[in-house]
């Protein structure tokens, strides 16, 4: 599938393997993810354009490279979304933030929204959506579309975990969005809950149930 990249860093497979984990901590999770996500950053901006500025050093002028382009927007779908943000923001200070509040309705799995707050102008920004599991692809597909709504017209997807359900959903509705992802997983349960997955991401984050 040539729009989706698996980030296969060994650090990334580790931090999965920690993450996937039943006996690892809420505290533990958190970090994790957070970790995690900081490398998703690093190869989800790998390609971004750079400019040639020109700068002195102490000793001397020189022309060095700055990123150019379009400024960015992280939009971490809530809640488990956010676990994924703070590393991102961490690689990339000035970006801006857009939340996007939707939850799985139980029996349809169809996503319900029930909160959006993005910046203006998303037309000139590069909009990365976040959310550690791309399960049946509905909220993915459904956020890309209110951001869409608001005028992105350039996305892309990061998550931990996907499916071949969920990818396929989501190329079937935005075949544009390249996805990076750490790991695709063999299937889903009855619940729209990924195989052998790490659970629900959000109570494992923030220690619900
Ligand atoms: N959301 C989760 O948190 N976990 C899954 O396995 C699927 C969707």
């Amino acid at each position: 599938m040539n729009n989706v990249t698996v980030v296969d860093h060994p650090l990334v497979q580790h931090k999965l393997t920690l993450m996937r984990d039943k006996t690892t901590s809420t505290k533990g999770f958190r970090q994790l993810l957070r970790e995690i996500s900081t490398l998703l950053c690093y190869e989800v901006t790998r390609d971004l354009p750079l400019d040639l500025v020109d700068i002195e050093t102490p000793l001397m002028p020189m022309r060095s490279r700055m990123l150019a382009g379009k400024k960015l927007v992280f939009a971490p779908i809530l809640r488990a979304g956010m676990g994924l943000l703070e590393g991102m923001l961490d690689l990339v200070p000035s970006a801006r933030v857009a939340h996007i509040g939707l939850y799985r309705d139980p029996d349809s799995l169809v996503a319900v929204e029930y909160y959006f707050k993005a910046p203006t102008i998303l037309a000139e920004r590069l909009v990365i959506a976040v959310d550690p599991m791309l399960a049946t692809g509905n909220t993915a597909v459904a956020a890309i579309d209110r951001l869409k709504e608001h005028g992105a017209n350039e996305l892309r997807f990061v998550c931990l975990l996907a499916t071949e359900t969920g990818l396929a959903n989501l190329r079937r509705h935005h075949p544009e969005v390249r996805v990076w992802t750490a790991a695709i997983d063999e299937q889903l349960n009855d619940h729209g809950y990924i195989l052998p997955g790490l659970g629900d991401a959000g109570d494992r984050l923030y220690g619900t149930r």
